[in-house]
Formats: structure tokens, C-alpha cells, sequence
């Protein structure tokens, strides 16, 4: 869906050159394109330039340090571009009277319950879910006219990612050990940019928006390669604690399709481009 010719609001996308930023611009032709090498995020008097200088109606923030692992040893820089530079945007979103959607994580919950609404307690268990918390919270105390998205398990054609990761690994392994005790919902980025343009026309607040169905990473692995073997996260140790649970219910809006059915595209589209 393209939705510039429905939303006449000029619109600014920062984090365009990650995998979702791609896919927004896919669905927002017509916006103001700022990648990482235009503008710091960190560098509150230049967002705030920037943003005077654009003076757009609407701001989609897709920026973010998203290493999951690499925030627990760059927890400044985690804080940094997660936490605190979601409120310089928001900010100078309200100096202009901009609207801001902005991504946070279903890693902002702990995973001690089998599914999260949007006004469930958070208690992040590692670096980046604080961070990201941390940013949801600078948000909302700088403006009003807000939009966080939570999502999660992202999977895009722009960018690294788990489906891509575990194709390859299955190509040169006999087996794909995959953990099976972690639960959650694979979301398609395409999918996700294309929801951002109702989630605008929605009141301010938080949403939690992924593809319908939920799985755990080896069952969602299991769905398009055939040696996966499931294994435990203690036998699979990283640097990161993940939720055992991750699920984000969604009470607002009408659900976006099945994983599997969003998987199946871009399984396609992915064939398509090589
Ligand atoms: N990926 C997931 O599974 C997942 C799950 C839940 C939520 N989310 C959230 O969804 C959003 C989009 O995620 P994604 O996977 O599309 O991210 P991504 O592919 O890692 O893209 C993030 C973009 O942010 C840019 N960036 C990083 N630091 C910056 C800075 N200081 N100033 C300006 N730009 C900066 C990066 O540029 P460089 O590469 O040049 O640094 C990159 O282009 C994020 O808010 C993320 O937290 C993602």
C-alpha cells in the first residue's frame, strides 16, 4: 500500500537506510529520507537544526542501535542512541507541532508472562530493552502527539537478519541447532511499514503491532529449512538474557496477517532479488 496519496502530511523518516527504514520508504514515497551519515541522532542541537530546518508533520523514527548483544558492551552508546535521543526528536517534534511514530521492543518486558498488552508493566532483562524503555519514557515526557510501536522479531529484505542468518547457516551445516525456548512473534518489516500509516490516523499512545501467530525460534526456523534441531538457551549461551516469552497482544487495531503467510512472501521476494 502506498499511502502518501491518502496522508497529505509532509513527512520526515530518520533510521531510512535500515531494514524497516527501506520499507518505509516504500510506503511513504513522498518523505524527507535521513539516514545515519545526515544526521546523528545522538546530537541533540542537530536534530533539533535539522528538524526546524525540514519542518515536517510527521516524524517516523526507525533509528536505533539495535545489536542486542553489542548494547551489553556499549551500554553508553545504547543509552545513547536508544534512550536519550528519542526525546531530542520528540522535543523538537513538539517545537514544530510534529506527530512522532517511533519503534521500541518486546524485549521492554521480562518474559515472566505468556503475553503482554500494551499496559503491562515493563522490567527489561538486558541492556537493550532499558535503553529502549529508557527512549519510550523521554518521549513521553517531552510531547504529547506521540506514537510508540512495539514490535518484534523483525525479518526484511534491507537488512541483517534471523531468516536470512539460519538460510545460510543451513547451507553449510548438516544441523541448525535452534533455541526452543524462547517465545515470540516474527514480524514482517514490510508488513510493519505499511501498518505505520494507520497507526498515525490512530490516537497518540502505545501499540503493539507484529504479524499475527506466535512461535518459538525454532519453530519459525522449521518453517523454511528442514535440519533444524531444537536446543535450549543454556546451550546456547550469549551475552544478552532474551524473555523466555516475548508475545505483544495486540488490543487496539485489527491484526496483520500470519507470520507464515508474511513469510512466504518474502521467502519470494528474497528469491526474486537474487
Ligand atoms: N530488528 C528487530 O528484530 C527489532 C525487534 C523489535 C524492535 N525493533 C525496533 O525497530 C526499529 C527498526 O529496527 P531495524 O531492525 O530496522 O534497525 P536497523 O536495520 O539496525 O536500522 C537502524 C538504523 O539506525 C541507524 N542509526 C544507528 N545509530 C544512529 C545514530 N546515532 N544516528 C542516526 N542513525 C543511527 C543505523 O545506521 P548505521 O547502520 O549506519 O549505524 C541504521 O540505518 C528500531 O527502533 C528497533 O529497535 C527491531
Amino acid at each position: 500500500m502506498v499511502v502518501a496519496a491518502i496522508t497529505p502530511l509532509k513527512v520526515l523518516i530518520i533510521g531510512a537506510y535500515g531494514m524497516l527504514g527501506h520499507d518505509l520508504q516504500a510506503a511513504f514515497p513522498a518523505a524527507t529520507l535521513c539516514g545515519h551519515q545526515d544526521l546523528d541522532i545522538t546530537d541533540e542541537a542537530a536534530v533539533e537544526r535539522y528538524i526546524r530546518r525540514v519542518r515536517p508533520a510527521l516524524v517516523i523514527n526507525a533509528a536505533a542501535y539495535t545489536d542486542v548483544d553489542g548494547c551489553e558492551e556499549k551500554r553508553d552508546l545504547a543509552f545513547a542512541v536508544n534512550g536519550e535521543a528519542p526525546g531530542h526528536i520528540a522535543a523538537a517534534c513538539q517545537e514544530v507541532g510534529a506527530i512522532l511514530v517511533h519503534y521500541s521492543t518486546d524485549y521492554v518486558f521480562d518474559g515472566a508472562k505468556t503475553s503482554y498488552v500494551e499496559s503491562d508493566k515493563t522490567n527489561p532483562i538486558n541492556v537493550y530493552g532499558a535503553s529502549k524503555l529508557r527512549g519510550e519514557e523521554e518521549i513521553a515526557r517531552c510531547m504529547d502527539d506521540y506514537r510508540i510501536i512495539r514490535t518484534s522479531w523483525l525479518f526484511g529484505l534491507h537488512g541483517k537478519n534471523f531468516v536470512d542468518t539460519i538460510l545460510g547457516l543451513s547451507q553449510r551445516m548438516d544441523q541448525v541447532r535452534v533455541v526452543d525456548d524462547q517465545v515470540g512473534k516474527p514480524t514482517y518489516t514490510r508488513d510493519l511499514a505499511e501498518k505505520t500509516a494507520e497507526i498515525v490516523g490512530c490516537p497518540p499512545g502505545i501499540y503493539h503491532i507484529t504479524n499475527d501467530g506466535v512461535c518459538s525460534w525454532y519453530e519459525f526456523a522449521s518453517a523454511f529449512i528442514d535440519n533444524a534441531v531444537p536446543c535450549s538457551s543454556a546451550e546456547f549461551p550469549r551475552k544478552a538474557k532474551r524473555p523466555a516469552y516475548s508475545v505483544l497482544v495486540n488490543t487496539k487495531t485489527p491484526p496483520l496477517r500470519h507470520w507464515r503467510e508474511a513469510l512466504a512472501d518474502y521467502l519470494i521476494e528474497r528469491r526474486d532479488r537474487s
